[in-house]
């Protein structure tokens, strides 16, 4: 290479000769194992950032996550191609052309045009091929293929800190709002509307698409879909979401879930959302305590109606003390599988823990602040209404 100094034969030192002259011994024994154990932390954390389990990126279960993920793969590989290459020709200059004792100064040289206009036309070509390729997955990502099954809307809305999941027509016309757990019918378009009620949050589910933030007063739009080719396990599967913008102090327990399932199932699912059917005596004394003390945020018995969700909102913004506030519908309550925005699983005991202090599990959530059950220094209800409520929530579908 022209920009490299001409080597000159009479200042040659074998390379065998100065490493002879390095310490040995326990100094450089200890030196060794520094830099073994540096290796295997770094082994240890590329291999924990490839996980395919929960939140991974390097696992497509539909087109849209397929398309991002190639694009990334493609993207980094050569990108570590050019890097070890680059820096293989650095570190194999510094070494070869190395000062050595009695060498006279070398030639001085400035610039080689040659070699300039190659080092700059291969990094032009592989940014804007890879700009062009970027373009195209865009514009292909941007809607559902018109030709395929008709998407189902799913409207999205981020709250702190939970997602409220609308489905104007799950199926039959029938209006469908829940939270936290989205359920979606494989192999079929969704296509996403997102919101948000209070600050920016972000909307993300790896397996199934790259993240999009949810904004206030502004609504973006996406979609991805599950293909049952993709996924080698039987469904339902269910894939972990999270909130991917920093929104406030409970922002990383911000989860959700997306549970994939049949077609028949997801409309099993539709047509069972619906008020309580039958409640046991127990559960009836459950009920009285939730509607006195759970009804001004929570909606128990079908989609929440919009003039009363309007004015939760609207307490809610207007920050006062105690005010209604939105919260999740707990209309199929029985049919989760988690608690508290994906938080724990949904059971007796979990349950029972979250009623007794919401806030040592959820800690800045708006029940605990605002319910007028959590206002004194423990929960206003005897371990017996719990009991109840539990019963009468566990009810709920
Ligand atoms: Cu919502 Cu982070």
């Amino acid at each position: 290479m022209g920009l490299l100094p001409s080597r000159r034969e009479e200042s040659l030192v074998k390379p065998s000769a100065s490493i002879s002259s390095a310490p040995t011994g326990r100094r450089s024994s200890l030196k060794n194992r520094s830099v073994i154990f540096g290796l295997m932390a770094a082994l240890f954390l590329f291999a924990t950032g490839c996980s395919k389990d929960g939140m991974s990126t390097w696992e497509a279960f539909g087109p849209v996550a397929q398309l991002q993920l190639d694009l990334f793969n493609v993207t980094m590989w050569l990108m570590v191609v050019v890097f070890f290459l680059v820096e293989g020709v650095l570190l194999y200059a510094i070494i070869r052309y190395r000062k050595r004792p009695g060498q006279p100064r070398p030639p001085q040289i400035h610039g080689n045009t040659t070699l300039e206009i190659v080092l700059t036309i291969i990094p032009t070509i592989l940014v804007m091929g890879l700009g062009i390729w970027s373009v195209f997955v865009l514009f292909e990502i941007d809607k559902p293929p018109s030709d395929g099954p008709t998407p189902l809307q799913v409207n999205v809305t981020g709250h702190q800190w939970w997602f409220e999941f609308e489905y104007p027509d799950a199926g039959n016309g029938k209006k469908i709002i829940t939270a936290n757990e989205m359920r979606i019918p494989v192999d079929r378009p969704i296509q996403l509307s997102l919101f948000s009620d209070d600050v920016i949050h972000s909307f993300w589910v790896p397996k199934l698409a790259g993240k999009l933030d949810m904004v206030p007063t502004h609504e973006n739009k996406m979609w991805f879909q599950a293909d049952s080719n993709k996924i080698d396990e039987d469904l339902p599967v269910t894939l972990f979401g999270q909130c991917a913008e920093l929104c406030g102090i409970a922002h990383a327990l911000m989860r959700f879930r997306v549970t994939v399932m049949e077609q028949a199932d997801f409309d099993s699912w539709v047509a069972g959302y619906s008020p309580p059917p039958t409640i046991t005596d127990k559960a009836k004394k459950g009920q009285q305590l939730f509607a006195t003390n759970c009804t001004l945020c929570h909606t128990i018995d079908g989609p929440d109606d919009p003039a009363l969700s309007a004015s939760r909102l609207k307490g809610f913004l207007t920050g006062a003390d105690i005010t209604p506030v939105p919260a999740p519908n707990l209309t199929d309550l029985r049919t989760r599988q988690t608690l508290a925005a994906g938080l724990m699983d949904l059971n007796e005991t979990n349950l029972r823990a979250w009623l007794h202090d919401p806030e040592d599990i959820k800690p800045g959530n708006y029940m605990s602040a605002r319910a007028v059950l959590y206002q004194g220094s423990s929960v206003s209800l005897d371990e017996e209404e719990i009991d109840a409520l539990i019963g009468y929530l566990l009810d709920l579908r």
